[in-house]
């Protein structure tokens, strides 16, 4: 029997820090000073931006790439530009960042929540194609932690019942589905560049897209209205400034240059986490389809059965914690159960839906499951290290594990 668990007053497993996240150096520094020397801050001003836009579309399968202020404004865009209109139902997955539904609310469009895989963690084609109605016009599957969803199932339902497909791809810079990168697999992709995101510039988002149309009605929504050729002071539809600026367009140019390599240790070590943790009792990392070939690992994520494991999830995290590793539960509610939805507090939106929506009829258990019980996360920095970082993550949940009677025992306790 190993060392007692440092929650009990053991030793901990391990003091040293993982890796630190954001990592930037001379590069980032030279490349931001040039900018701010130039005085040229504004997107419509200096090269920097155009430069990402160019850079990351083309990184990720797509011609066009329009850059704005964060990850949540490019779904809204998105969904703008792909004509959705006040009552449209647009599906949803229940697990996920409050945008992925918010940014359709935003658009005057109604939420519609359908269930997770339990096993992958992204939305079930199945349980989609049982949320279509008549009144249907969008899906936005989100690729959770990095994995790519089912994007083959949701462009052939998406065929079949005329849909607009928006990949939420706020997690998956440099995945890929089938060799074919995240973002470029549907008819529009949505990165975030928020501080956590494995790319960032603090904050910051982006549209990718292949379709010409699309991307032309994103540029005029991102800016005022203004369209090519137009005046300066000519508006030609309702939008606001959503434009990234140069400083951050300048840091994402030289954050872009190390993600190559940043996605492919990611995926190495989180193939190999996988592999080691599915050994134990109850541990089950996120099932990765034949599909996905190219994991980004924005979360490394298992579901923990705690009745099996022999110890709740809570006091594995207070353990594993304790014992030096970072981790967390995640979401602790599905998105329809969140006050928002609850009390439809949508503020001037869908005020044609009020009375007639109540998310306390939408049933997902599966994503219920894994926001209550069963979820764990570790995040994508912690997959930036070496091999034996993740040795020593594996390590760590074998003595819990090895301790899960004592574990038990001590969360009764608990008040
Ligand atoms: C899945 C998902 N979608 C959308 C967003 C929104 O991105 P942002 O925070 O840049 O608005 C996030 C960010 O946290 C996210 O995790």
């Amino acid at each position: 029997m190993s060392q007692k668990l440092a929650l009990l007053g053991g030793t901990p497993l391990r003091t040293r820090p993982f890796t630190a996240w954001p990592i930037f150096g001379n590069s980032d520094e030279r490349r931001l000073l040039r900018t701010l020397r130039s005085g040229q801050w504004g997107k419509l001003d200096g090269p920097e931006v155009a430069e990402f836009e160019r850079r990351f579309a083309a990184r990720h399968g797509c011609r066009h790439g329009i850059g704005v202020v964060n990850g949540t404004v490019s779904l809204r865009l998105a969904l703008m530009a792909a004509g959705i209109r006040a009552g449209d139902e647009v599906i949803v997955p229940p697990y996920t960042f409050y945008s992925t539904a918010s940014a359709v609310i935003e658009a005057n469009a109604v939420p519609v929540f359908a269930d997770i895989d339990l096993d992958t963690f992204n939305l079930d084609p199945v349980a989609a194609a049982a949320a279509v109605t008549p009144r249907t016009r969008a899906i936005i599957p989100v690729h959770f932690a990095g994995q790519p969803a089912d994007m083959t199932a949701f462009m052939r339902l998406a065929k079949r019942r005329d849909l607009v497909v928006i990949e939420d791809a706020a997690h998956a810079h440099g995945a890929s589905f089938r060799n074919r990168p995240a973002g470029s697999l549907g008819h529009q992709g949505s990165f975030s560049f928020q501080s956590t995101k494995n790319l960032t510039s603090g904050e910051g988002g982006i549209i990718t897209t292949n379709d010409g149309t699309l991307a032309e009605r994103c540029r005029a929504l991102h800016n005022c209205g203004r369209i090519p050729g137009g005046a300066w002071y000519e508006h030609h539809l309702l939008a606001g400034n959503y434009r990234l600026g140069e400083l951050q367009g300048a840091l994402l140019n030289s954050q872009l240059d190390r993600l190559e390599t940043q996605t492919a240790t990611r995926d190495r070590n989180g193939r190999y986490l996988a592999f080691r943790l599915a050994r134990l009792p109850g541990v089950h990392p996120q099932k990765r389809p034949a599909s996905c070939t190219r994991h980004s690992y924005h979360l490394f994520m298992v579901r923990l059965d705690g009745r099996i494991f022999g110890a709740p999830r809570a006091a594995v995290i207070q353990a594993l914690q304790a014992e030096g590793i970072p981790c967390s539960g995640g979401y602790a509610m599905s998105l329809h159960h969140q006050p928002m939805f609850r009390h439809q507090a949508f503020g001037p939106y869908l005020p044609q839906a009020r009375g007639k929506l109540d998310y306390r009829e939408t049933h997902c258990p599966n994503s219920d499951l894994i926001c209550r019980e069963q979820g764990l996360w570790i995040e994508q920095r912690i997959l930036l290290g070496p091999r034996a970082d993740m040795d020593d993550i594996a390590r760590a949940f074998a003595k819990v594990h090895e301790h899960h009677q004592a574990l038990a025992d001590w969360a009764r306790k608990q008040p």
